[in-house]
Formats: C-alpha cells, structure tokens, sequence
C-alpha cells in the first residue's frame, strides 16, 4: 500500500467519527459513540493493532498520524460531555421552579451535654461565692478513696461504695469525689481554703434508670477557724436559691457518712408539685439533693490540719441527678448512650 492511502484512510477514520458526533445529543448516544470510535475494535485502534502489518519503514509515521487521530478523539468526546452536562444543568435551572424565597435548611447545631450545662452553673455559683475549682484524679488509691476518709480497711461504711478494683494492688477507680478533699487540704494546710471538685466518679453498680457506672459529682469543701454548721446550711442554701433562680425550701435531714460529724442529707421542695406530694418526690413533697456535713477531726487530720484549731464543712452532690429533678429526666442511662434524640433537646 502506498504511504498517503494509509495516511488519507486514518485521516477519514478521524472526519467520519466526528461527522458522527456532531449529531450526538445525549449522554447515551454519546457512550455508544465512544464504543465503537475509541474502543477496542474501533477503526483507529485497529490501526494500532494490525501494524505490524505495514511495511516496517512506514510504522513510525503511521503510528503517530494514528496517534493524533485518537486524541483528538478522545478530546471532542470529551468537549461534547461536558457540553451534554451544561446542557442538562441549564435545562434543570430553567425547568425547575427555584423558589429563593424558601427558609433553609437548618444545619445540625451542636451544644453543651445537660451535665456539663448543670455543672456550669455550679461553677458559676460557687465561683461567685469565693470557691476555686479544683481537679483532682479519678483513679485514686485505697487510702485517698477511703483510709484518710475515716473508713480504715474493712470498715463496714466502705460497703455503701461498690468499687472498681483495678489489678494494680491498692489502685482504684474513684467512686466518689471526696478523695479530692484530702488532695485539696494537704495542698492549703495549713492555710483556710474554699473550693468545688468537680468530675467523674465510677462504681461497680447494676446499670439501672436509677444508676450508672459512672457519673459526675461534685464536692464542696470549706476549711478555716470557726466555721460552723450554720456556715454549711447558708451556704448550701444560697447555692440552691441560685441554681433554681428562686427561693425555695430547703431541709436538712439528719445522715451518717464517715467523713463528716455531723452528717446530713439536704432535700429542697419538690418543683413539680412544690411539696403537694407528686409522682416525682414519690410523693414525699421533698427531693433529695446533696449530702453534706461538718468535716471529721480524723479527716481534718489527715489532711494536715490541726482539729483542735480548724473546723470545715463538706458536701457532695451529682449535677446529673440535679440535670434530672430540673428537666424531668426518669432514666440516668440517657446521659451516657449518646442518643442525639436526648441530647438535641438541651
Ligand atoms: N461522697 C458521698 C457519696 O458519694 C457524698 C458526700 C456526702 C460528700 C457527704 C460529702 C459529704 O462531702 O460531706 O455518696
């Protein structure tokens, strides 16, 4: 064969496949256009593969011309895509009623978990009244968790904690924040100090609606001469006056915790029925909400402060339960299962 026919034959391969394209008009078309003008058995990529075919002198050019002729293919195949897709977004625009006017969509907002929005405010609270905030571990030792806190090994008092052991000997998860108070006092002694401990505590419980494994308390401490139980009820008082944006009515029932003599347990009127007697207080008028006393001389002593000279009060309560009271919360597994339904509503 002589040099030009071979070269005018994949000239025209090129001018036929376009002739063909100029009529394509959809993306279907197209595809089928592509198959059988750059697939395999198209006439340019026959081309390729029955060179060896043409004389040996004659390859080189015949293999680029074939070479020019598919991409310039495979550059008006992909011009006449592009151009099908304009086309099928203008013709949408223009078709499809757009209505500017329309609100939004309302992207998802993330928040503060209900916990933390109540400890916030507990923070706050305290923080207003002169209370630092104080960190303290959450793995602790036998001794923080329960020694130093008047409970000597085998102390019965130890059983109202169920408690995870870890394998290290001694070492514990803490299942309440009071071991902070020793943390806190032995840092100030024998300075007076007031401070708040918030954080995670964990006990080795049945998960139930009532209780979790683990859960945020918070401890309030408040060490100096001449502080009184009268101290303790003001205070507390004031704080729940605040955190409930109101007055309301407290008591303080009479309780036994080792660390503190004398102990007790505050409850404030019930907010659903204001002390009717409801199924929220089981009927009682009161909700309980914190356990508190005046801290033990034992305790006093191991965190280095001399009994005889300095007296403090104490007291412990769980932001969660308070989250519950205050939104009507019946099971304390919501806080913790991540569900964005609950979460989404604070
Ligand atoms: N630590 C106690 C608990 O987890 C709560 C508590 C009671 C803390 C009385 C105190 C207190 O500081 O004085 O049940």
């Amino acid at each position: 064969m002589e040099q030009t026919d071979i070269l005018q034959e994949i000239q025209g391969i090129q001018q036929q496949a376009l002739d063909v394209l100029q009529a394509v008009e959809d993306e279907k078309a197209l595809e089928a256009w592509r198959v059988s003008h750059l697939g395999r058995s198209s006439a340019v990529m026959q081309v390729f593969s029955q060179i060896s075919k043409v004389p040996a002198e004659l390859r080189p050019q015949v293999g680029q011309e074939a070479n020019k002729v598919k991409v310039a293919l495979e550059d008006a195949f992909q011009q006449k895509s592009d151009g099908i897709k304009q086309a099928a977004l203008e013709h949408t625009l223009k078709s499809d009623v757009l209505d500017v006017t329309m609100p939004g969509r309302r992207p998802l907002r993330s928040g503060i978990h209900p916990a933390n929005q109540t400890l916030r405010k507990i923070y706050k609270i305290f923080g207003d009244m002169g209370f630092q905030v104080y960190r303290s571990r959450e793995v602790e030792t036998d001794a923080f968790t329960f020694e130093y806190l008047n409970m000597p090994p085998y102390h019965p008092a130890r059983d109202m904690w169920d408690t995870f052991y870890t394998t290290e000997e001694d070492v514990v998860l803490r299942t309440h924040t009071s071991p902070g108070q020793i943390h806190v006092m032995r840092e100030n002694a024998p300075e007076p100090v007031r401070a708040i401990l918030p954080g995670m505590c964990y006990r080795y419980e049945q998960i139930s609606a009532r209780s979790e494994i683990q859960f945020n308390q918070v401890e309030l401490i408040a060490i100096g001469k001449d502080i009184t139980f009268g101290d303790l009820k003001g205070t507390l008082q004031d704080f729940v006056n605040r955190l409930f944006a109101r007055e309301v009515r407290t008591r303080f029932r009479p309780n036994h915790f080792p660390f503190t003599e004398p102990s007790a347990e505050m409850d404030v009127e019930c907010f659903v029925c204001g002390g009717q007697g409801c199924p929220v207080c089981k009927h009682a008028g009161w909700l309980e909400i914190l356990g508190c006393g005046m801290v033990h001389p034992v305790v006093m002593q191991n965190g280095g402060y001399d009994p005889n000279v300095y007296t403090g009060f104490a007291a412990g309560m769980g932001p969660e339960r308070i989250t519950m009271l205050l939104n009507k919360i019946e099971d304390i597994r919501y806080f913790w299962s991540n569900d964005i339904r609950f979460l989404e509503q604070f």
